[in-house]
């Protein structure tokens, strides 16, 4: 599971290692674009390949991935600007609440266009547009009642703080002339997180074009054509055996190509967490092995305010022990387990600041690294770094 280049890598880290344990996220920065070129050139012609931000908004992989992709997915002013001063590809805006300033980029001409997600995000911004008397492009973001069952968070379908519901989307189109600064591109259904099931993923996208079709028909909507179909591909962190069937996905997206083109509707994908993931590896030094109530605990240096996904899920984030020979602390005894389950926690002291919890290992002694894969996306930016004001881990990219 570690990439080749990264077991390349983990000697020099080593050799490197100073006083304190070793502590770092890798990026293989390689891996990260022949990725984002395969996802992109298996896509039908109709389909745009937007990154979301948030995913990861570390520069240097927004850098590395912006020439195969066709645009960004931002959701905050701090977003826009990273991108803006990047690229001029399209940029599309969506965010529950939105400040003013934020607003005011749609009538400066930095977006694509800007996500409704309220019946006051409509009442702003046609405000906003008579002001410069532009109109301003504008998709609105569909709380739809399709719920995707095999993803782990819904934002759709059910009671969230996310788009307009989708019962109350006909009367919004046929109010749509007491908003005259406003030009509707299309809608936006971003509806769950980690959705690993490529035919589910499949339905919902088809589902959603049949709404648009639909919407079109009856309020005459010549402006709309685009279908957003937001992020949620998911990565199987549990079973890495079991991916996300994107052979599949791509098939089907084929397969629905005469329907899309014919009806000149474009559609955007905006992935995050399938995009960067796979790139990203966390790697903690094994700091100490004890045994407490008749399980055993491996502690390293870090933790869930670097990596906070397995703490949020409740789950053991997939890895590989990467065995060290030397041991730093001679004579010191070395501590060592074979054979046994261990769960490995984080150096805060907290007792949600587990990793692996409960993982069968062969062999584990303090000074070996942990290194954890998939750790690319909503990995060091939703950690709460601060907490306990530990040192930071060093950050490496591998080009
Ligand atoms: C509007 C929107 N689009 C795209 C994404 C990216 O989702 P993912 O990382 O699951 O692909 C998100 C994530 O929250 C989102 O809110």
């Amino acid at each position: 599971m570690i990439s080749n280049n990264v077991s390349a890598y983990l000697p020099l880290l080593l050799n490197n290692r100073r006083e304190d344990p070793i502590c770092a996220y890798i990026y293989d920065i390689n891996k990260l674009k022949k990725h984002v070129h395969y996802l992109k050139e298996s896509l039908p012609s109709y389909c745009s390949l937007f990154y979301a931000v948030k995913a990861n908004p570390d520069m240097k992989i927004i850098h590395a991935l912006e020439e195969y992709i066709d645009g960004f997915d931002t959701a905050s002013e701090g977003e826009l600007n990273k991108i803006l001063n990047l690229t001029d590809k399209p940029i599309i805006f969506g965010a529950p609440a939105k400040k003013d300033r934020e607003l005011e980029y749609l009538s400066k001409g930095n977006l694509h266009a800007m996500n409704i997600e309220s019946e006051r995000d409509l009442h702003r911004l046609n405000r906003l547009g008579s002001v410069t008397g532009e109109k301003l492009p504008v998709l609105i973001r569909v709380n739809s009642t399709y719920q995707v069952a095999r993803s782990s968070h819904k934002m759709t379908g059910v009671p969230t703080q996310f788009g307009i519901e989708e019962k109350r989307i006909p009367t919004l189109l046929n109010d749509l002339s007491d908003y005259p600064y406003l030009e509707v591109k299309g809608f936006h259904f971003h509806a769950m997180s980690n959705n690993l099931d490529a035919l589910d993923h499949l339905e919902f996208i088809h589902s959603c074009r049949e709404k648009i079709v639909e919407w079109k028909a009856v309020f005459s909507l010549p402006s709309a054509t685009i279908l957003n179909a937001g992020g949620g591909i998911g990565i199987n962190y549990e079973h890495p055996e079991e991916p996300f069937d994107w052979e599949t996905f791509t098939n089907g997206l084929q397969q629905m190509k005469a329907l899309f083109t014919h009806e000149g509707i474009q559609l955007i994908l905006e992935l995050g967490r399938y995009m960067v993931a796979d790139c990203g590896f966390y790697v903690a030094e094994v700091m100490d092995i004890k045994r407490n109530h008749g399980e055993h605990f491996a502690l390293i240096r870090g933790g869930t305010h670097h990596l906070r996904l397995p703490a949020a899920w409740k789950m053991s984030h997939p890895h590989t022990i990467y065995p060290v020979d030397e041991w730093y602390d001679e004579p010191l005894p070395r501590p060592e387990l074979r054979e046994e389950f261990v769960t490995v926690a984080g150096e805060l002291c907290t007792p949600n600041d587990l990793l692996i919890r409960k993982s069968y290992i062969e062999r584990l002694k303090a000074g070996d690294l942990v290194v954890f894969s998939k750790a690319g996306a909503y990995g060091w930016t939703i950690s709460h770094h601060d907490f306990l004001s530990h040192p930071q881990p060093e950050f490496h990219y591998l080009e």
